[in-house]
């Protein structure tokens, strides 16, 4: 379990009037390794020094209409979600250290318009990432929607950079090979291929028993790789959308140091910190709401419509 200082106060600090800085009249969660502001990000951001994080996680509201609680709103006009995304993308920029990594996820859509915006900063392409998507819903006249994109860049030539290895893949049945490497499998690593721009092997938090928030929790998983790709311990991660924490909690397995912002409810995300178990609000309430009522598949698997 994380080590944590305890932040219980009666009421918030008040900058104004307590002559504290606006980050610290936000805390609300801090441990040894990091802390968690609750604020919005554009608030917050700019409390943060110019070139001071080494690698920045953004999974930022998809404006979908979904409900984050707290009256987060995720329903924009297309050309306000762009303005108001170009403006974070603009104080992450900012605050990353040169040869720091920055990695957001987002709809393919969306994160053509973001590579845009960091290709205008100068920030350095290096891979857009297919992070495969089980069950999505398809969609009339469309490709049916498969992935999610992951963009990965950095400011200037990285300063991190591990090349991963991942089990070579099995078939889950009879337990052989699913390719034949051209005659050469004998000839492949032991630790496993090279990782690729295809993450297939990424799984959903959809269970309401493991669930720390109705929607939008990634899969542990995928920050541990993201983390483990272009950080090193003791290193800073940023995540300005904390959402459920799960940037945090894997930040504090990996030791990495943490700054966290979240303009929603952050008691999911303490909750997680502080090693309690999940615990979902009941279907159909305040925040699970829209980000659980979705239709089933012929198999009762919940479906996930990307463009609505
Ligand atoms: C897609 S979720 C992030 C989920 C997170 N990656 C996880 O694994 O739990 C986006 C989060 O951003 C928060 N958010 C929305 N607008 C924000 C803002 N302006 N500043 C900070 N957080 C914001 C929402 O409340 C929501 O929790």
């Amino acid at each position: 379990m994380v080590q944590v200082t305890d932040t219980t106060v009666p009421r918030r600090p008040d900058p104004a009037v307590d002559g504290v800085s606006a980050l610290d009249a936000a805390l609300a969660f801090e441990s040894v390794l990091g802390r968690l502001y609750q604020g919005d990000c554009l608030q917050l951001f700019p409390e943060i020094d110019a070139d001071s994080v080494d690698l920045l996680f953004a999974d930022p509201p998809f404006n979908l209409g979904k409900d984050y609680g707290l009256g987060v709103k995720d329903s924009l006009g297309e050309t306000d979600y762009l303005t108001w995304t170009s403006h974070w993308i603009t104080h992450a920029a900012r605050v990353l250290k040169p040869g720091g990594s920055m990695f957001v996820f987002h709809l393919p859509k969306w994160n053509v318009e973001i590579g845009h915006l960091l290709n205008d900063l100068a920030m350095v392409f290096r891979h857009w990432i297919a992070v495969d998507i089980k069950l999505s819903l398809p969609i009339q006249g469309r490709l049916y929607p498969a992935h999610y994109s992951l963009l990965y860049y950095t400011k200037g030539k990285p300063r991190r950079f591990q090349n991963l290895r991942v089990p070579i893949p099995i078939c889950r049945h009879c337990g052989g090979d699913i390719k034949d490497y051209g005659g050469h499998r004998g000839k492949l690593h032991p630790q496993g291929l090279n990782l690729s721009d295809v993450w297939l092997d990424i799984p959903p938090v959809r269970h309401r028993s493991t669930k720390r928030r109705a929607a939008n929790e990634l899969s542990e998983k995928l920050l541990r790789r993201v983390l483990e790709i272009a950080s090193a311990p003791g290193d800073v991660v940023l995540d300005p959308f904390g959402g459920s924490g799960t940037t945090f909690a894997v930040a504090e397995q990996l030791h990495r140091h943490w700054i966290g912002f979240e303009l929603g409810d952050c008691e999911p995300i303490v909750g997680r910190l502080r090693g309690e178990q999940p615990r979902v609000p009941p279907k159909n309430l305040g925040d699970a709401r829209k980000g659980m009522k979705r239709p089933r598949s012929s198999t009762g698997a919940r479906l996930v419509n990307l463009f609505d």
